[in-house]
């Protein structure tokens, strides 16, 4: 073959391999492309209709109603202490499922625990994937400012959820930390629970009145002057507040834009797994203690701190703050909201699908477990439930979360912990902080402010600030 003609044919088989690896980047694309568009959009039902869905899975024709707030109405909540059924017989955290007694330490680790978690997965909070997608953090921005008189380091992070199995659904989990600038080393952090901004907005335009701020430090001050640090997320980012938006968020993007099942993950524990999320951030960032990393919220953040405690044995602290019904109140104790309404249609996409079925024909008393057991399953690792007086936070049940808190004490004691040192119900603004469950009620209304110096006080038996 001649040289020129040897050239030709070299020119043309190198065209070709580029030309076929065009045509399989092409077909690729277009197979992806495709993939997607066979996915179906996520399904889009009004609360109402997804919560009619789940009691038509249920077979149940209909639920009892909530309760009202105001004591005028004729469904007032019950507020006579005399009523509440105080006395309900609890199921037992230390009598396995078998009625054998768990006498150990291992026995609680090995057997009892993964019994009451079963429960609470299937029939109250449902289950969270076993796999749910990776997330990627990146810091978006660093600032050196101050808060107050102390100089911080503020990072503007995002946890970006991988979405490849559902392009449909974006999620992001924006978080922010706040850290001492002249800090010894890495600091302990308190995680909050927060409010959206616009929440609270659309709160004050409906004229609902929330109590005011006491004059001081903010709770992220009060923090620093301990030198440790404070982080806060707003899980309605990842998450949205209504059973509308269950095919949307992180719930929806697991199952693909699909409706859930009965047992599937409700919004507490996807809230919660966004806090567990952000620990693996701070497990990464190294001004951050991670292994004194506590978490906070309040009211339905209450209820979702709490079970991030429960459900993530990293967290070291928790500040559960008027938590109330499906949080740290007794279900059976009924006083102030009952069970009812957390299975109506603007709540019962925090819990699982099945707890509907606790509204009708079940009652509170048929739930296989109670809110001590939830406590319990934060054990040994320290727990502060704090509530506001009954005059403007009689909703969220004081007394209950109090024997609650009372009721958790055998697992503590179980485990070498100390149980909250009585069963009397204490004066109110008297802390009960000396053991490794802690209780407080103030005065103060439904807010979590007038127990931040209190929780702090007890978060220092266990939080070190770097020397
Ligand atoms: C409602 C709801 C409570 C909840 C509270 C809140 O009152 O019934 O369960 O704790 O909202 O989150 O503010």
């Amino acid at each position: 073959m001649r040289l020129a003609e040897k050239g030709w044919t070299k020119l043309k088989a190198g065209n070709l391999v580029v030309l076929a690896v065009f045509v399989v980047l092409i077909g690729a694309a277009v197979l992806a492309v495709g993939a997607e568009l066979q996915q179906p959009p996520p399904v889009q039902l009004t609360s109402e209709q997804d919560h009619q869905r789940m009691l038509d899975l249920l077979h149940i024709s209909s639920i009892r109603r909530g309760a009202d707030g105001d004591p005028k109405s004729p469904h007032a909540a019950n507020y006579d202490e005399a009523k509440a059924n105080a006395d309900a017989k609890l199921p037992d955290p230390l009598i396995l499922n078998n009625g054998k007694p768990v006498t150990t330490a291992k026995m609680w680790w090995t057997k009892r625990r993964p019994e009451i978690v079963e429960y609470f997965d299937r029939e109250v909070l449902g289950r969270a994937p076993v796999h749910t997608p990776k997330v990627t953090w990146e810091v978006t921005s660093t600032k050196k400012e101050m808060n107050g008189d102390v100089p911080v380091i503020t990072k503007e992070i995002v946890g970006h959820v991988d979405n490849s199995a559902y392009p449909q659904i974006t999620v992001n989990i924006p978080l922010t930390l706040t850290v001492p600038a002249d800090a010894k080393g890495p600091v302990p952090v308190m995680t909050e629970f927060s409010f959206d901004p616009a929440f609270l907005a659309a709160l004050a335009k409906r004229g609902v009145k929330l109590p005011p701020t006491p004059p001081g430090p903010t709770w992220q001050q009060q923090v620093l002057a301990k030198g440790w640090g404070y982080a806060v997320l707003i899980p309605t980012t990842y998450q949205a507040d209504n059973g509308a938006d269950l095919t949307e968020g992180i719930i929806g993007l697991v199952n693909k834009g699909q409706p859930r099942k009965l047992d599937d993950w409700g919004t507490l524990r996807a809230w919660a797994w966004g806090a567990s999320r952000a620990l693996d951030y701070f497990e990464t960032d190294p001004s951050v203690n991670a292994k004194q990393v506590g978490i906070e919220g309040h009211s339905r953040y209450g209820k979702a701190a709490l079970v991030t405690m429960a459900y993530d044995q990293r967290f070291a602290i928790a500040y559960i703050s008027s938590s109330g019904e499906s949080g740290a109140k007794l279900y059976r104790h009924n006083f102030g909201e009952p069970l009812e309404n957390v299975a109506a249609t603007n709540e019962y996409h925090w819990m699982a699908g099945n707890f509907l079925k606790y509204a009708g024909p079940l009652t509170a008393n048929d739930l296989p477990v109670d809110a001590h057991e939830l406590i319990a399953l934060c054990a040994p690792r320290p727990v502060f439930i704090g509530g506001g007086a009954t005059d403007g936070d009689g909703w969220a049940d004081a007394k209950g979360m109090f024997l609650a808190a009372t009721a958790a004490g055998p697992v503590y004691r179980l485990l070498g912990k100390k149980d909250l040192g009585t069963t009397e119900f204490p004066p109110i603004e008297t802390p009960l902080i000396d053991g490794d469950i802690a209780f407080r009620q103030h005065s103060g209304g439904h807010t979590p402010a007038p127990n931040w110096p209190t929780f702090l006080t007890f978060a220092s038996h266990y939080f070190k600030t770097p020397q």
